[in-house]
């Protein structure tokens, strides 16, 4: 943690860390994103085969099993809705999507947002419309759709890294220029050090990696990789280590719950990115703990990070705006482990409390430190309060 930060003061630059910490201070004005955004995405799932049904059907089960409550409000399609310009260069969506204006009322009429998604490239990355060169209509057109939210994937964008952030920043005016608070999300997969400058551009959220996948190595390899990254992230700009696959694929109960403990600690964004109407009651149970999201939308919004490794076993700490720690104890390894976190790395006394956040359980008071015995792919995460 300490080397990157030294590496980053000194490495890409500090023009770049004033440049993101004045974005970052004009977004919290904003009031966009002041905890990381919470919702579903289409593309997990439903790819570039997504249709209105699907989205109503998100936006449907968003609003009736207990996800709004909890906090999840965006629903958003990414690739795959867009048509043709029109002959004054306006984007019309394609036949799946007849109307994204009555779309978006309906998403509304639930108390609940609409994204969409673009890039600064001629083409998206399934191949459609991209915004280059129609950056101010695109933005006025989602504006009059009354959309919320802006994916802005890099994709067939091709040029130097000033010219990247040119692009980015150009699409941030034209969004801000339509008057209608549209949260703006980069996508450009981590390249060229994004977190430095992601706020600058106007970005509320900015990827760190390419693709997640709904298996347990690609999510593990994403999560546990963002150790270093936490001092970029904060109220209004956040690190994102792409959307949840929790209830995707092949992945267990425990490698869920691993997946959900390890975005909240990093403050992540919280999309879903399963089918909502068709899942078990376990994959909901874990979407919507309330006690596990609280770590994620904590006000203070400080991201966590690393505080002990010993093979696969790793100790990761997010503080919390309480004074409180929420700690996870991770075993990455294949056979059941015990994992202990020592008071002094998560920087509580030597006596605490320690709360079950899966669980809702107290466990108890502690000295020194608290062990538990974690499972295979799998995590206990509880709150410390000394
Ligand atoms: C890229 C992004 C994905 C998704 C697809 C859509 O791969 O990283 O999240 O948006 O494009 O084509």
């Amino acid at each position: 943690m300490k080397q990157s930060m030294v590496s980053v003061t000194f490495g890409c630059g500090l023009v770049f860390m004033l440049a993101g910490w004045l974005g970052a201070s004009l977004y919290a004005q904003n009031k966009i994103a002041l905890t990381p955004p919470m919702g579903w995405n289409s593309w997990n799932y439903f790819g570039c085969k997504v249709t209105d049904a699907d989205v109503r059907g998100a936006a449907d089960a968003m609003a009736s099993n207990g996800m709004k409550e909890a906090g999840y409000i965006y629903v958003n399609i990414d690739d795959c809705w867009q048509g043709e310009r029109d002959g004054q260069g306006f984007i019309h969506p394609n036949s799946k999507f007849p109307d994204i204006k009555a779309l978006s009322d309906y998403v509304h009429s639930k108390g609940l947002k609409l994204g969409i998604y673009s890039s600064p490239g001629p083409k998206t990355c399934a191949g459609f419309e991209g915004s280059l060169g129609h950056e101010e209509q695109d933005a006025e057109t989602y504006a009059k759709w009354g959309v919320d939210y802006l994916k802005y994937d890099k994709c067939s964008w091709r040029g130097t890294v000033p010219e990247e952030i040119a692009a980015y920043r150009k699409m941030h005016e034209a969004l801000a220029k339509t008057g209608r608070p549209i949260l703006f999300s980069l996508c450009q997969y981590g390249d060229d050090r994004v977190w430095s400058w992601g706020a600058s551009v106007g970005g509320n959220a900015w990827r760190t990696t390419g693709d997640i996948s709904a298996d347990y190595e690609r999510m593990a390899y994403i999560g546990f990789g963002q150790n270093g990254l936490e001092r970029f992230a904060g109220p209004g700009h956040w690190n994102d280590p792409d959307m949840l696959e929790v209830g995707n694929g092949k992945l267990t109960d425990d490698e869920n719950k691993t997946h959900m403990s390890l975005w909240c600690l990093l403050a992540a964004p919280l999309l879903a990115g399963n089918d909502l109407t068709r899942m078990s009651h376990q994959t909901l149970a874990i979407l919507t703990n309330r006690e596990v999201i609280a770590v994620d939308q904590d006000p203070a919004g400080f991201q966590g990070f690393r505080v002990a490794q010993e093979g696969p076993l790793e100790v990761w700490v997010k503080p919390l705006s309480d004074g409180s720690k929420a700690v996870g104890l991770f075993n990455r390894g294949y056979t059941p482990a015990t994992v202990t976190a020592y008071f002094k790395d998560i920087k509580v006394a030597e006596t605490a409390a320690v709360r079950d956040l899966w669980l809702h359980k107290d466990l108890g008071t502690f000295r020194e430190s608290f062990s538990a015995t974690v499972p295979r792919h799998g995590v206990v995460l509880v709150k410390v309060r000394d």
